[in-house]
């Protein structure tokens, strides 16, 4: 496995069947796992060095038109209480947040529908006037080419939607009302051409996903490029038809984390809250594993309970934004330290 590591190493491509065998090794045998995430680690530095971008991550709203299997803000859960801030709950964040030292915000949301351009173009607008030294971050779902391009021109710098899995009968069984990977496929390709920083990702170990549909999913990224990948492990919710189903594995997110890191050097991959839900250490074995990003959470702590998309969800210490202590605390037990710059991608 080391040779494999090493090829991926120096040319940031395996083919699918490669990939497919370390994982499984990955998964299989501790040696393995550890040269792959040492590896990892020394790439993610070179290009990174020992700072880890931070974000300020603000949850809009949890009503959503979606009906994903595994979340808790899918529309059929009627036992969730929904919230939607104002404009001016959300440039108060900002402000909090721009003053705790944030120069990245974060807006996502289910797909509200209420969100329409009339009502998110003046806030983004604004919050582009008030802070010209913040990225804006977008993380709101599938929208119109005409919406992406308008949110550009008003200031959002980047746009998160997970591509959630690159096998469309996968895709088409997580989202039996969705529109389909094609669609979700597209909406990728029409915010790389209005010039966002895209980020795609998916979960690992949620029901249905086999290694080879992982493998598909490490294809795409290879293929589609983007500036930024999440990835964190499945985590049921109660109230969703995949209550029952297992958690994905510590072992196989990080391996894939770590494996992504050697296919996108330059990448910005955040350890994610689902990992730091998964285990108490999870944030830092992500980090360990060629993560360099950490979304804190800077929403109002009245609101922050019911942003649950999976059980248990962590948004206290070292995951919110009035925390930054405890997380400096953290990244320097591991000999990291947070980085305040906006973070952009960069080759
Ligand atoms: N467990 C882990 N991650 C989840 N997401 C949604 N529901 C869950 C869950 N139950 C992820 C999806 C989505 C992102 C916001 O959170 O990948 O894109
Ligand atoms: Fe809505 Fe996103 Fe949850 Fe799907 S994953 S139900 S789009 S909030």
């Amino acid at each position: 496995m080391k040779e494999l590591i090493e090829q991926l190493e120096r040319h940031h491509t395996l083919d699918a069947s490669a990939l497919e065998q370390l994982l499984e090794h990955a998964t299989q045998d501790s040696d393995t796992l550890h040269y792959l995430r040492t590896t990892a680690v020394r790439t993610a530095r070179k290009q990174f060095g020992l700072g880890i971008y931070v974000r300020g991550l603000i949850e809009l709203s949890n009503y959503c038109r979606c009906n994903c299997l595994y979340c808790g803000l899918r529309r059929s859960n009627h036992t969730a209480e929904r919230y939607r801030l104002t404009q001016e709950e959300v440039l108060a964040c900002c402000e909090e947040g721009y003053r705790l030292g944030f120069r990245t915000f974060v807006l996502q949301a289910g797909e509200d529908a209420t969100h329409t351009d009339e009502w998110l173009l003046p806030l983004v607008s604004e919050i582009r006037n008030r802070y010209p030294d913040a990225a804006i971050t977008l993380s709101l779902g599938e929208r119109s080419e005409a919406s992406y391009i308008k949110l550009r021109q008003a200031g959002a710098d980047r746009y998160l939607l997970r591509h959630e899995a690159a096998n469309a009968e996968l895709y088409a069984s997580l989202h039996p009302y969705g529109r389909g990977l094609a669609h979700r496929l597209s909406c990728a390709e029409a915010l790389q051409r209005a010039g966002y920083q895209v980020g795609l990702g998916m979960m690992i170990g949620v029901k249905g996903q086999t290694v080879k549909h992982i493998v598909e999913d490490l294809k795409l990224l290879e293929r589609m490029q983007p500036e930024m990948v999440g990835i964190g492990p499945f985590l049921p919710h109660p109230a969703t038809p995949l209550c029952d189903e297992p958690a994905g594995t510590l072992s196989l997110t990080l391996a894939t984390i770590a494996i992504v890191r050697l296919l996108l050097p330059h990448a910005l991959i955040p350890s994610t809250t689902a990992l730091a839900t998964l285990i108490p250490t999870g944030r830092t074995e992500g980090i360990l594993s060629g993560a360099n990003v950490v979304m804190p959470n800077l929403s109002p702590s009245s609101v922050r309970a019911k942003y649950a998309i999976y059980e248990n969800k962590a948004s206290w210490g070292a995951e919110a934004a009035e925390g930054l202590a405890a997380l400096e605390n953290e990244l320097h037990n591991i000999g990291y330290h947070i980085d305040y710059t906006r973070g952009d991608f960069q080759r």
